[in-house]
């Protein structure tokens, strides 16, 4: 089969390989996938390039990317080959293993392999599992926010763009934050009732006009959580929730231990790789729900042929990409 692999960390045009690889069979209780888009995360590309000074290969040969979507074509176990011809969406391809789905096939585990309705392109597919998963988390963990206000950073970025549907799904008033115009129009479009710009907004003030409060935000769904700490505690009401997910330019925050106290205040840390089965398996029927009743949209910035997989890498790292970069294989 085809795939795109490395067998050291390092630049993505210095250490990505695509080429043939043996295909992989479905062990029991696998299923057997026909790749067709594979979307890249953050960690896919910081797993690659050895980030955190993580230079050490966790397998000789890794094939990369969590995410994906195809048609299931074979079963390793007899009771799982009804599915045989589902469209599916699959997630955390290499969590734990060598060959993730950047290739035209992967094996994997039946129950990261769930459904993908006929409305839902392979593209629309592949950008789910990751970041979809980690919004419904950051969303929902603590509670239910119906009639609540939910602040998610990033509002455009892959998790926030689906937490803010998450958020809205559940009843919430969302604010999101954006940092340009083609992002707004992707928060807005996800259903976001204010969208405001964290570069040229009045941030606090635009916030407190919204709520109608001093501290009027329930739940902030972070992106950002050291670079935003200083906004958070001017906005987060009393017993709010801060949910989040990474903090790539501040690694080492300082807390305003009392403040947060005063505020009986509680950090949510979410890190889909180390969540239970049961925040699994809420979150893909969450997902599930979704993509069948229609209400969960997608944003795809760019479909890249497998063959060019470095360059997709890149323009994820760029930055510049707004919504999902996914190679088609
Ligand atoms: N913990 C987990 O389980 C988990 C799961 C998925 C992803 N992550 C991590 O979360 C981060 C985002 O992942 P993603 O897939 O959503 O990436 P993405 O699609 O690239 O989105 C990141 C978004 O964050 C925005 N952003 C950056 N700094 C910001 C700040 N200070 N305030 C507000 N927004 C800011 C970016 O917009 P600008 O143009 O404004 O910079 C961009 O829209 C990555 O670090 C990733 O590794 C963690």
């Amino acid at each position: 089969m085809k795939a795109a692999w490395y067998q050291r960390k390092g630049p993505a045009n210095e250490v990505l390989e695509v080429g043939e690889q043996p295909q992989p069979v479905a062990g029991p209780g696998e299923l057997l996938i026909r790749v067709r888009a594979s979307g890249i995360n953050p960690s896919d590309w910081k797993a690659r390039a050895g980030w955190l000074g993580r230079s050490e290969m966790p397998f000789p040969l890794v094939i990369p990317h969590q995410d994906g979507a195809g048609e299931v074509v074979a079963a390793g176990s007899p009771e799982l080959e009804s599915r045989i011809g589902e469209r599916v969406w699959f997630y955390e391809a290499a969590l734990g293993r060598p060959f993730g789905g950047a290739a035209e096939y992967v094996a994997l585990p039946a129950r990261q392999v769930q459904p993908l309705p006929a409305s839902v392109t392979f593209e629309e597919g592949a950008a789910l599992g990751v970041p979809a998963m980690t919004a419904h988390r950051c969303v929902l963990a603590d509670g239910s926010v119906a009639g609540k206000v939910v602040l998610v950073t990033g509002g455009a970025g892959a998790v926030g763009r689906y937490a803010i549907q998450f958020a809205k799904q559940s009843g919430a008033r969302v604010i999101a934050t954006v940092s340009r115009e083609e992002q707004a129009r992707s928060a807005k479009a996800a259903g976001a009732d204010l969208v405001l710009n964290r570069h040229n907004d009045d941030l606090a003030a635009r916030i407190r006009d919204f709520t109608g409060k001093e501290r009027g935000v329930d739940r902030v769904v972070e992106v950002a959580f050291g670079a935003n700490l200083d906004l958070t505690m001017q906005v987060l009401a009393p017993r709010g929730v801060i949910a989040t997910y990474s903090s790539d330019a501040v690694a080492e925050p300082v807390l305003p231990y009392w403040p947060l106290l005063q505020l009986d205040a509680a950090i949510r840390f979410v890190l889909v790789y180390v969540m239970d089965a049961a925040a699994h398996d809420e979150a893909a029927a969450a997902i599930g729900e979704g993509l069948r009743g229609g209400w969960l949209s997608h944003e795809i910035a760019a479909r890249v042929p497998l063959d060019e997989i470095a360059q997709a890498h890149e323009l994820l790292e760029s930055g510049r990409a707004v919504g999902k970069v996914v190679t088609i294989s």
